[in-house]
């Protein structure tokens, strides 16, 4: 027998010849530690029952990027309230809704209210009178085809980039620019398809395409085949455009590598130079290449609103990995069908809004005013000594940080001296480090304000 389990039973026997009271005392004391055993060994068994969690959550860095920012922007303004704070951060849109949406929108209430037109569950995949608008102005009159059943329409480009690798294999490679809009990295790091972050902030398994003024912001063609490139153009953060012929040879090295081009096109609307196409499907052969993620939030103040759509041609095809092809739109319509009930009929009336003449005349106001907006910051940073990128096809102004500064030191800086927030470029990736970012969708007088602001302290 196990000398251990001996021992207590000897001892045991020799109190009990010798005293009954020990005896008593003794049970007693076994009582208590068999209980504390008992409870320790409940304990321990908690941990199996508990779910297991995504892991890959934890190679996550610390926050999403905006609401870092929007932590230590509330911990600076708690600590001096009576500073003014000008918010040229996050890209959001400042100017009212335009009157024929709100009138849209007002009309689709008062339908909800009758029973002819109440409206319940829509079909997931958008009301055909909107689709049909878009194809008509947004495709149409840049000639390309676009088939009704080859338009998603959903509630915002950030789910529908972020949601979009969920159809793909998780060994798929991803390849991104570096600066990027950080949702196209981090969904494919809880997905699993990325290692753990390195010390230079970029993760194993992802293909980092950097961008810099050394390459004017254009990557290079990655050497590594990837199976799925994300590109941003008009690009956020960069604000930089890519032009037809390079968006061509995209398309061909999309073709030659068998990889898929996610292309987000969430500010074409402010692009004013002709020769820049607007969408990727301009280029000839596109659309067995790439699927194109378009949003209302940005072109028509949708931000609060949501209303976005995916174009994915019937042309693009994946693979089994038995190398069978299918239907990329099939897959996204099972998925977005599953998982998405559609945006609701009043929204969706009021991107409707947007297309009609009077909408069309209120929103290229309202893109005026942000890209004057930019035009003002580009000239004001730049007398003010700055070196300053992007900002002319899009409503983002990108700069290099002053005197060697960090871009989150820059942050700090012209948040205590300056009270204005933007983004510091680190946030957008490793090779953003010592940029800078401001949003041109401020009010007018803020911008002015800043402007004057930056221009006292150098
Ligand atoms: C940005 O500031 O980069 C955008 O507002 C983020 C977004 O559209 O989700």
């Amino acid at each position: 027998m196990n000398p251990m389990k001996q021992a207590p039973r000897k001892l045991l026997s020799s109190l009990c010849s010798k005293c009954l009271c020990g005896k008593k005392i003794f049970l007693f004391f076994i009582m208590i530690l068999n209980n504390l055993v008992l409870e320790t060994k409940l304990q321990r068994k908690k941990t199996p029952f508990m779910a297991n969690i995504n892991e890959n959550y934890l190679k996550l860095k610390a926050g999403y990027l905006f609401p870092e920012i929007g932590r230590r922007v509330r911990a600076y303004s708690e600590a001096n309230p009576d500073k003014r704070i000008i918010r040229l951060g996050i890209g959001d849109v400042t100017l009212p809704l335009s009157k024929s949406i709100v009138e849209a929108m007002k009309k689709a209430a008062d339908d909800m209210s009758t029973s002819q037109g109440f409206h319940g569950y829509g079909p997931e995949q958008g009301y055909d009178f909107l689709i049909s608008k878009i194809i008509e102005n947004d495709f149409k009159p840049r000639g390309v085809d676009i088939g009704i059943d080859e338009v998603f329409v959903s509630d915002g480009s950030k789910c529908d980039s972020g949601n979009i690798q969920e159809i793909f294999s998780t060994d798929a490679k991803i390849a991104v620019t570096d600066p990027v809009y950080p949702v196209y990295v981090d969904t494919n790091v809880m997905a699993g398809r990325t290692g753990e972050a390195g010390e230079d902030g970029r993760y194993k398994n992802i293909i980092y395409m950097p961008c810099k003024a050394e390459n004017n912001f254009q990557p290079d063609f990655p050497t590594e085949k990837p199976d799925l490139i994300y590109l941003c153009y008009p690009n956020n953060p960069t604000g930089m455009v890519a032009t037809k012929e390079r968006l061509t040879e995209w398309v061909a090295y999309a073709k030659k590598n068998d990889a898929i081009i996610l292309f987000d096109a969430a500010y074409e609307a402010f692009i004013q130079d002709d020769s820049i196409p607007h969408s990727i499907f301009e280029i000839p052969g596109a659309k067995e290449v790439a699927m194109e993620f378009r949003s209302f939030s940005k072109t028509a103040g949708f931000t609060g609103l949501r209303c976005a759509y995916i174009v994915i041609p019937k042309e693009l095809k994946g693979k089994t990995k038995s190398g069978e092809a299918v239907s990329i739109n099939t897959l996204w319509n099972r998925r977005h069908s599953t998982k998405f009930n559609g945006v609701s009929y009043v929204t969706q009336k009021g991107a409707e809004a947007c297309f009609s003449e009077e909408g069309k005349k209120e929103i290229k106001a309202n893109v005026k005013y942000y890209m004057e907006n930019a035009a003002m910051i580009q000239k004001g940073l730049n007398e003010a000594g700055f070196e300053t990128f992007g900002g002319n096809n899009a409503p983002y102004i990108w700069l290099r940080t002053p005197k060697g500064k960090t871009s989150w030191e820059f942050f700090d800086f012209l948040l205590q001296k300056a009270q204005i927030v933007g983004t510091p470029g680190s946030g957008f990736g490793p090779a953003g480090e010592g940029y800078f970012r401001l949003s041109a969708f401020g009010k007018r007088e803020d911008v002015e304000e800043a402007l004057k602001r930056i221009k006292a302290l150098s």
